[in-house]
C-alpha cells in the first residue's frame, strides 16, 4: 500500500510538467511512439474513453492506462477528446514503415536493446509468417502468427541476438504463445551472453549463464528474467529444453 501511494504521487508529480507541451514533449515515465492506426486497430484489446475538457486528458489517460493494468498504449485525439488503450506492445524505437495512417500514441514499454537488433535462430516451423524477426521487430498483437515459433529438430530451438554493440543490460523479458500450448514450447529456457559471435551453432556453452526460466510457461506469460547484476554483452543467445515440442516465443525486451 505505502508502495502504492509512492507510485501514484511521483506520477502525478512526473504528469503535472508536461501538462502544457503535450504536442513537443515526452512525458518521463512514457515514450511518445509513431505506430500506424491499422496496426493497432487488430489489437485484441481496446478501449475507449470520452472526456468532458482538454487539462485533465493527459493525466487522465495515463492513469487509466494503468489501471486497466492489460493497456500497454495509449492515443489522445485531442480534437474529439478521446483516448484509445490498446494492449498491443509498441517499443520506444519502433520504426514504422507504413505512415500513412501513423498515429502519435505513447507506450509505457521501456527504451530497449532488443528492438532493430540482427537476429539469427534455429530453422523456422513452416509458417511463414512466424519468423525470428518478430523477436526484434518492435511491436506484437498478441496474434499467434506474429510469434517466432522454430522447428522440433533438437538443434533448432533457439535463437542469437546482436545488438551491434556491447551494452549494458539486465533485464530479458519474453512473451510466451499466446494459447495453452505455451507450456510445451516455453519451458527448461536458458539465456546466454556473449561479446564475441559463434560461428555455428553449439549450445552456447562459450557463453556466460543470464538466468533461466524453468517453465513452464501459461498463455501469454510475460517472463521478466532480471541478472542480480547488470552484464555487459552483445550476444544473447535463447534455447529451450531439448524436450520442448519446439520454441516459440512472441515478443523480446532487453534493458
Ligand atoms: C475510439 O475513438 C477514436 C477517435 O479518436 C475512433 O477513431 C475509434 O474508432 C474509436 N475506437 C473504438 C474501438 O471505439
Ligand atoms: C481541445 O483541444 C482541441 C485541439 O487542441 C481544440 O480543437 C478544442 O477546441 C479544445 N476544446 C476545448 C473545450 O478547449
Ligand atoms: C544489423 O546488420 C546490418 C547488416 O549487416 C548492419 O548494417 C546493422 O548495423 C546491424 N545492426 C545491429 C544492431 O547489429
Ligand atoms: C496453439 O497454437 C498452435 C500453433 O502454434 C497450434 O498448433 C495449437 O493447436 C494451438 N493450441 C490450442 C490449445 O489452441
Amino acid at each position: 500500500m505505502l508502495l502504492y501511494s509512492v507510485w501514484v504521487t511521483t506520477l502525478s508529480v512526473v504528469l503535472l510538467l508536461p501538462l502544457s507541451s503535450v504536442d513537443g514533449g515526452e512525458l518521463r515515465l512514457w515514450h511518445q511512439v509513431l505506430v500506424s492506426l491499422a496496426k493497432v486497430s487488430s489489437s485484441t484489446n481496446i478501449k475507449n474513453i470520452t472526456l468532458s475538457t482538454n487539462s485533465t486528458m493527459v493525466w487522465t489517460c495515463c492513469n487509466t492506462c494503468i489501471k486497466l493494468g492489460w493497456c500497454n498504449l495509449w492515443y489522445p485525439d485531442f480534437s474529439a477528446r478521446t483516448c484509445t488503450f490498446y494492449n498491443t506492445f509498441v517499443m520506444p524505437t519502433y520504426r514504422e514503415t507504413y505512415n500513412d495512417d501513423a498515429i502519435l500514441c505513447y507506450t509505457k514499454r521501456p527504451k530497449d536493446y532488443a528492438t532493430n537488433a540482427n537476429i539469427t535462430a534455429g530453422l523456422q516451423m513452416t509458417i511463414p509468417s512466424k519468423k525470428k524477426e518478430n523477436l526484434v521487430d518492435g511491436i506484437y498483437n498478441f496474434n499467434i502468427l506474429n510469434c517466432f515459433h522454430t522447428d522440433s529438430a533438437e538443434r533448432e530451438k533457439w535463437f542469437v541476438l546482436d545488438l551491434g554493440a556491447v551494452l549494458t543490460f539486465s533485464h530479458i523479458l519474453l512473451v510466451a504463445q499466446p494459447n495453452s500450448s505455451a507450456k510445451r514450447t516455453m519451458y527448461g529456457f536458458k539465456l546466454r551472453v556473449g561479446t564475441s559471435p559463434l560461428e555455428s551453432y553449439t549450445g552456447f556453452s562459450a557463453y556466460d549463464e543470464f538466468g533461466e526460466f524453468p517453465g513452464r510457461a501459461y498463455e501469454s506469460q510475460e517472463i521478466l528474467i532480471q541478472s542480480p547484476k547488470a552484464v555487459s554483452a552483445r550476444f544473447i543467445s535463447g534455447e529451450v529444453s531439448p524436450d520442448a515440442k519446439q520454441l516459440q516465443v512472441c515478443h523480446m525486451e532487453v534493458y
